[in-house]
């Protein structure tokens, strides 16, 4: 992003200096005020996923990276971002997480026309709260986001904790096949049925991940973006006490996380505080165990020989500085339920689909077959599934009736979490996207501060194709 801004300091200046210097002159201090803009170039690209001696991948990118650049802007401060499409398919860019107006957040026919072929359009924001988000596509998700389309965006707090390093770290993965290309099977019944569409190649940053390369008692802010189309991560640091400081963007308690797993899943995200504490020379494993019987190594720890950066471990982990989000009055909130249904070995006997009742096996035809409140969605532009008071609290209870589990993003707000499956949430974290076990039952209570008509989808992205999708007005 640097780099893009001095460019376009760099062809203001040409412009200044070439014809019509004199009318852009007198235009200038209001020039100087506007943020600088950023150029994302939503275009096809090659990437070297697999290792080196592997064929490329051909990939979609956001300016020729896999993952996209990653955007970072002070809180508080304006982001100006112009989207250019051109792949061969319409497009917008969505702002995972970030609570902005609603004519910026990016859902086709909702918030804004989708972004033609040749096309562009320019989001322009200011960033309300500190922290790790992302963005994505929210046309055609399951392709555009699996075949590369994501990236990272950073908030910067205005006082950092200090680290010696902030790292960025997209977990994703991808199925390749052998020639490295992507699978093109984007409208597999089995994904879109079960658990949604897994890769068979994990990556951190668009690569197979290398070693962590430290230093003893190095201080290390892991910020963790799970950008996976269905993969759930549940990262160990083996000898390592990592302590979560905020998620989905948002401060909370730090604290070591329930059986020391950082459990992330898609569109979720996590800082985490790494304290080397190991010894010189020394090496341990990051092992990803979120599924029980299939715990694999993402990568390794590996401690440089030679004095430590200081001589005893840095302390406790930094507490955040809260984000300006008002907190619900969970006496006096207007309570709600959504009810998730659908998917194989569910009990869905139909829903309504297109304005009108389907049963199972129609639904089927057309692979809708998960509905939130008894409703298949078919588009994102749909009669809302609740209706939020403007400035109220409100407490919905979200309940799965499937055998599948479900991370469930709300746009436009952050919620705290109160209680899953029946149980009080350590520290009732804000988050933004909530994973609902299997059979399971979430709570979450926000203020509905920000008007508009939101969506919430299921981020398993075939899920969404297959109609877990509905929205809640807010006004
Ligand atoms: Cu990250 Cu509606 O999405
Ligand atoms: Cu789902």
């Amino acid at each position: 992003m640097e780099t893009l801004s001095k460019a376009s300091a760099l062809s203001r200046r040409q412009l200044l200096l070439g014809g019509g210097a004199f009318a852009l002159a007198t235009l200038a201090p209001r020039l100087s005020r506007a943020a600088p803009q950023t150029i994302l170039r939503a275009a096809p690209h090659t990437t070297q996923i697999l290792p080196g001696d592997w064929p490329a991948t051909p990939t979609w990118a956001y300016s020729a990276q896999n993952p996209g650049p990653v955007l970072r802007v002070k809180q508080g401060e304006r982001l100006r971002v112009m989207l250019q499409n051109d792949l061969q398919q319409p497009t917008t860019v969505h702002w995972h997480g970030l609570r902005i107006p609603h004519a910026m957040d990016g859902v086709p026919d909702v918030t804004q026309a989708p972004v033609q072929p040749g096309g562009s359009f320019v989001y322009d924001f200011m960033a309300p709260d500190a922290g790790t988000y992302w963005y994505h596509p929210h046309v055609n998700s399951s392709e555009q986001v699996g075949r590369g389309l994501h990236g990272a965006l950073i908030v910067e707090e205005h006082n950092p904790p200090k680290v010696d390093r902030d790292l960025v770290w997209v977990l994703d993965d991808w199925r390749l096949d052998r020639d490295g290309s992507i699978r093109d099977d984007f409208q597999r019944g089995m994904d879109i049925s079960h658990g949604g569409r897994s890769g068979n190649v994990v990556t951190v940053n668009g690569r197979m991940p290398e070693p962590l390369q430290v230093r003893k008692n190095e201080r290390i802010r892991l910020r963790l973006i799970n950008v996976a189309n269905a993969r759930i991560f549940g990262l160990n640091f083996e000898n390592h006490d990592a302590q979560v400081i905020a998620i989905d963007g948002q401060p909370v308690t730090p604290h070591k996380p329930e059986f020391d797993m950082v459990l992330l899943a898609p569109g979720q995200r996590a800082d985490v505080i790494l304290d080397c504490t190991g010894e010189a020379g020394s090496s341990h494993r990051i092992i990803d165990a979120a599924y029980q019987d299939e715990a694999t190594v993402l990568q390794n720890i590996v401690y440089a020989e030679g004095p430590p950066v200081r001589e005893s471990a840095p302390g406790p982990a930094p507490t955040l500085a809260p984000n300006p989000l008002t907190e619900p009055d969970l006496n006096n909130a207007e309570h709600h339920d959504i009810t998730i249904t659908g998917g194989a070995m569910g009990a869905m006997q139909g829903a309504v689909y297109k304005g009108k009742y389907l049963p199972i096996d129609e639904l089927v035809q057309d692979m809708r077959i998960w509905a939130l409140n008894g409703v298949a969605a078919h588009t994102t532009a749909m009669t809302p599934m609740l209706n939020f008071a403007l400035g109220k609290s409100h407490i919905i209870t979200v309940k799965n009736e499937t055998v599948f589990p479900h991370p469930m993003h709300l746009h436009g707000h952050s919620f705290r979490v109160l209680s899953q499956d029946g149980a009080p949430v350590p520290h009732t974290p804000w988050a933004d996207t909530v994973l609902l076990n299997g059979r399971g039952v979430a709570q979450i209570a926000l203020v509905a501060d920000n008007p508009g008509d939101w969506l919430f989808h299921c981020h398993v992205l075939a899920h969404v194709q297959g109609g877990m999708t509905s929205v809640i007005r807010v006004a």
